[in-house]
């Protein structure tokens, strides 16, 4: 059983929902099981014991939420210096206020930290995976909010979501299981 983790960091739920995507994709792929942890709760201990980890926030002035650069700093950091977690697989996602909102830098910021880790990325390339033909980010998943409600986050970003999920999960499991 390979086990996934998605550490994520919310304040009005778009993220989060993004998150609950991603955990579906995990599920839907036989041989995994995921667990979502809010940044706030988020140990060591949830960065070593998986075999797939995901890093998901807001985008706050085009970077990541303080909450999760405070993670990243208190927890992840201490795992760095102790070796890191090598081959563990990893992608990132993340929510902003406007169509573009410099998501593609709290992306990178998101991911920087997990290659540190000496982690395993997947990416979502565009042409490889039809979810991913129009939103087209390689690197992770991002959704616009637009002054909607997290209910509406349009069902073409929650299915491409899902398929990062699916291929965190599958990559784990192939490489892990
Ligand atoms: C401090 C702060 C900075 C923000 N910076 C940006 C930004 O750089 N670009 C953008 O498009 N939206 C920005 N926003 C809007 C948030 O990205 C948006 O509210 C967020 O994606 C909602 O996610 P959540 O529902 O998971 O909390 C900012 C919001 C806050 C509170």
């Amino acid at each position: 059983m390979a086990v996934v983790h998605i550490i994520y960091h919310s304040v009005k739920g778009h993220t989060e929902r993004l998150a609950e995507a991603i955990a579906e994709g995990v599920q839907a792929t036989g041989g995994c099981s995921c667990r979502l942890i809010p940044v706030a709760e988020a140990r060591e201990e949830h960065v070593r014991n998986c075999q797939g980890l995901l890093l998901g926030c807001p985008t706050y002035m085009g970077n990541v939420s303080a909450p999760m650069k405070k993670f990243i700093d208190e927890v992840i950091s201490p795992v760095w210096m102790k070796g890191g977690i090598p081959g563990t697989v990893g992608s990132a996602f993340t929510s902003s206020g406007t169509i573009h909102g410099d998501k593609e830098f709290a992306l990178l910021a998101l991911l920087i930290p997990l290659f540190q880790l000496g982690m395993t990325l997947v990416s979502l390339p565009p042409m490889a995976i039809p979810e991913n033909k129009d939103l087209g980010y390689s690197h992770g998943v991002g959704t616009s909010v637009l002054g909607r409600h997290p209910n509406l986050i349009p069902p073409e970003d929650l299915a491409v979501a899902r398929a990062l999920g699916k291929r965190v999960a599958e990559t784990a499991r192939r490489l892990h299981g």
